[in-house]
């Protein structure tokens, strides 16, 4: 059985495939081999972004496929080493599904209200509701603005909350959506400076995952 990754979202676009293309990304690039579970049918961004990736040729590949929802994909995934599950844009039954699915979730907000607000109702829905252990839990600050002020009230924010905050941020820049629209992830993109931000959320992360399977 794989390890499992997931990104969700209780409100559409906050940055779910955005994360899930650079964890794919991150984990090729270490050797592992990775699927990146396309949930998304209607859109289809993963699985459009991929493409983007191979006609670039973009190395390493990221295999991408589409599933109706997380149990098809974890049974296809097979051999896999780790399945990095992008959610569809908002919250459903197949979100617990995928929760109860992951040894690591992670929900992507942006830092006004009412962005914070729903992820925090998703994280603590998961919790209470279907007993997801608060540790595999943990939000990340994406498309981020230039406001230090409103990041720091963000992160104080979500500090109040049972549930870890990656460190540091996704910031909004053309850096990164050209990035994806060139095929390639977050890390990859060719600006130093936004790389080196994208590259500390993503090994915050597989850096949590590790901790997470080593206590498992
Ligand atoms: N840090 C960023 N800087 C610039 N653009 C970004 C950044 N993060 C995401 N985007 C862009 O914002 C849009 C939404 O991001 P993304 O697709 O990752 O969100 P999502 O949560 O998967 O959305 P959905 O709920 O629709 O699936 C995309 O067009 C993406 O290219
Ligand atoms: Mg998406």
């Amino acid at each position: 059985m794989p390890y499992v990754i997931g990104c969700v979202s209780q409100k559409g676009g906050p940055g779910k495939s955005t994360l899930a293309r650079a964890l794919g990304a991150a984990f090729a690039l270490n050797e592992w081999s990775v699927l990146l579970a396309d949930l998304d049918t209607k859109q289809g961004t993963a699985t459009a972004w991929q493409q983007r990736r191979l006609r670039a040729g973009v190395s390493p590949e990221v295999p991408v496929q589409m599933f109706g929802n997380v149990a098809g994909a974890v049974r296809k995934a097979g051999d896999a080493d780790i399945l990095i599950v992008d959610g569809a844009p908002h919250a459903s039954a197949e979100t617990v599904a995928i929760a109860k699915a992951a040894h690591l979730l992670l929900i992507p907000t942006g830092l006004s209200l009412d962005d914070l607000e729903p992820a925090v109702t998703l994280a603590n829905t998961l919790a209470d509701q279907h007993s997801i252990p608060l540790e595999r839990l943990a939000f990340v600050l994406c498309k981020t603005g230039s406001s230090t002020a409103e990041l720091v009230e963000a992160r104080t924010y979500l500090g109040k909350t049972r549930f870890a905050t990656l460190d540091g941020e996704i910031p909004q820049k053309p850096a990164f959506s050209r990035a994806m629209d060139a095929g390639l992830s977050v890390i990859e993109t060719p600006y130093k400076a936004p790389r080196e931000q994208a590259l500390q959320v993503i090994q915050a992360a597989i850096a949590r995952f590790e901790t997470l399977i080593a206590s498992a």
